[in-house]
């Protein structure tokens, strides 16, 4: 269904996010026709531009980052005539009253701001944005992380942003939750009638939420002073977890879900003090070279300034929610760069059987696992015991009953910012983090990061293409358990 016509201003209009996801992105939703030349994208940047070469900007943008198969030189010329561009630099506050002319002021056509530049501008854009009479209250404003460092810092960040926007207008993306698969979380609890009953500490053993990559990370400017606990778990693993572990809500409207998203937030048991040493793990990978081939550690690759940081690069924890459905059941996170392959899932790990009646059989029952691939190869898998074929009695095999969605669907997945980018246009808040959540996600995270701040410990280092430190091994053998790695 097409979305109403849109204003869509972008700051930061010349960066890499405009150019790798938003302009894709918008690209594919005009290729299948969710909206039409009705619709205006306004680039807002420091640099002087011209439309026109801001338009052989987004025209490159689609060329590089979008799949052969859907470019179409035809659809790419409409869709670059949207395009328009508006030189302002916010800082010394020259070049705004050139964007009134590019906005339409047609109530019918939904006006957002998409604030793709650094946190610290988000306060200053937004009083200009009021200043000059370009706010309304439909209008909508769009902000990526890193959304502060700190619970402090991101009260900063968000009391800047609410001088001017209601919570109601505000989109804080995590692109996490446009995933397909990540949506899919939904579908597979709450469509499905199977897995309620069991999804609780009388059924479940424990949980693993993995998101590998193996990518490495020095080069990336901003990762330094980031590093994994806030890049990965403070967002996207977090909101994960939520999703996995939250009430059923009583509806898919935005604050039905958010209410229950932040309750297990809530419930999370803090990890300060001695705990941050016996529940978390951080790592560092360092190089590799073997015969002709080698891979640079994360100090090689930092800038000599700052040779010698303890910015973790991988972190595994156990964490614990306490209330009724989870009391009792950990939830092991891990995630980290230069990792052995590159995978995302969840994995729910059923309890053993009560009784077995096959003490003779050859194979033991292995307790039931359902494996959630979030990427790549996405789909669902549950590993299930049965009987190995055959005449020569009882003997037990675990074989996977597979839902693979590659298999499954011939149509193409979009890509995270598809959904979102659309969503901001329709009004729907439902897969943005409203700012309690994020609050909440940092209350949580910060004492881990300080004790690790203010302790003598380094991370400890992982070789690059490894699965992390020993120590994350440790973590979840001393429980008796272990991780699972089929890849
Ligand atoms: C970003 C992080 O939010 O997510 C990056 O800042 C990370 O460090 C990326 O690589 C991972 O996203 P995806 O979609 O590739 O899993």
């Amino acid at each position: 269904i097409p979305v109403q016509p849109f204003d869509y201003v972008v700051f930061g209009a010349t960066g890499d996010l405009t150019k790798r996801k938003l302009i894709p992105a918008l690209y594919h939703r005009f290729h299948d026709g969710q909206f039409d030349e009705q619709s205006h994208i306004i680039g807002v940047s420091r640099s002087k531009l011209s439309d026109e070469e801001f338009r052989t900007l987004a025209r490159d943008s689609v060329h590089e980052f979008v799949e052969a198969e859907y470019q179409d030189e035809a659809v790419i010329a409409r869709f670059v005539s949207i395009f328009s561009y508006v030189s302002i630099d916010v800082s010394n506050r020259e070049g705004w009253t050139d964007l009134g002319p590019a906005l339409r002021e047609d109530p019918k056509v939904v006006r957002a701001f998409y604030l793709a530049v650094a946190p610290d501008l988000f306060g200053p854009i937004c009083q200009y944005l009021k200043d000059k009479g370009y706010y309304r209250r439909d209008a909508r404003v769009v902000v990526e992380k890193p959304l502060g460092h700190d619970l402090a810092s991101s009260g900063q960040i968000n009391d800047a942003i609410s001088e001017i926007f209601a919570e109601d207008q505000v989109y804080r993306i995590d692109h996490y939750l446009g995933k397909e698969t990540v949506q899919n979380l939904l579908a597979l609890r709450f469509a499905n009638i199977l897995f309620e009953p069991i999804w609780n500490s009388a059924h479940i053993d424990h949980i693993q939420l993995t998101v590998a990559e193996s990518v490495g990370a020095g080069t990336r400017g901003y990762y330094d002073e980031s590093g994994a606990l806030r890049d990965m778990i403070q967002n996207h693993m977090l909101q994960l977890l939520c999703l996995v572990a939250m009430e059923p809500p009583a509806s898919d409207e935005a604050n039905a879900l958010r209410d229950e998203k932040l309750k297990v937030l809530r419930s999370l048991k803090p990890i300060r003090g001695e705990a941050v040493g016996r529940c978390t793990v951080r790592g560092q990978y360092r190089g590799v070279s073997s015969e002709g081939t080698s891979v640079k550690g994360y100090q090689d690759e930092l800038p000599a300034e700052k040779k010698g940081s303890r910015t973790e690069t991988f972190v595994a924890l156990k964490a614990e929610i306490e209330n009724w459905r989870w009391s009792g059941v950990p939830f092991y996170f891990r995630t980290g760069k230069r990792m052995a392959t590159r995978v995302s899932e969840i994995v729910i790990q059923f309890r053993t059987i009560p009784h077995s009646i096959f003490d003779h059989a050859e194979g033991a029952p292995r307790p039931n696992r359902l494996i959630i691939r979030l990427q790549p190869d996405e789909g669902v898998r549950m590993l299930m015991m049965i009987k190995d074929p055959g005449p020569g009695g009882m003997r037990l095999r675990e074989v996977p009953l597979n839902l693979s969605f590659a298999e499954t669907f011939s149509e193409r997945t979009p890509e995270a910012y598809e959904r979102l980018l659309l969503d901001v246009i329709r009004g729907n808040q439902t897969l943005f983090m409203r700012r309690d959540e994020l609050e909440a996600a940092w209350s949580w995270v910060d004492p881990i990061r300080s004790a690790w701040d203010t302790g003598n410990d380094a991370p400890q280092p992982y070789s690059a293409g490894t699965w992390g430190p020993t120590g994350a091994i440790a973590l979840i053998e001393r429980d008796g358990r272990t991780w699972h790695e089929d890849g």
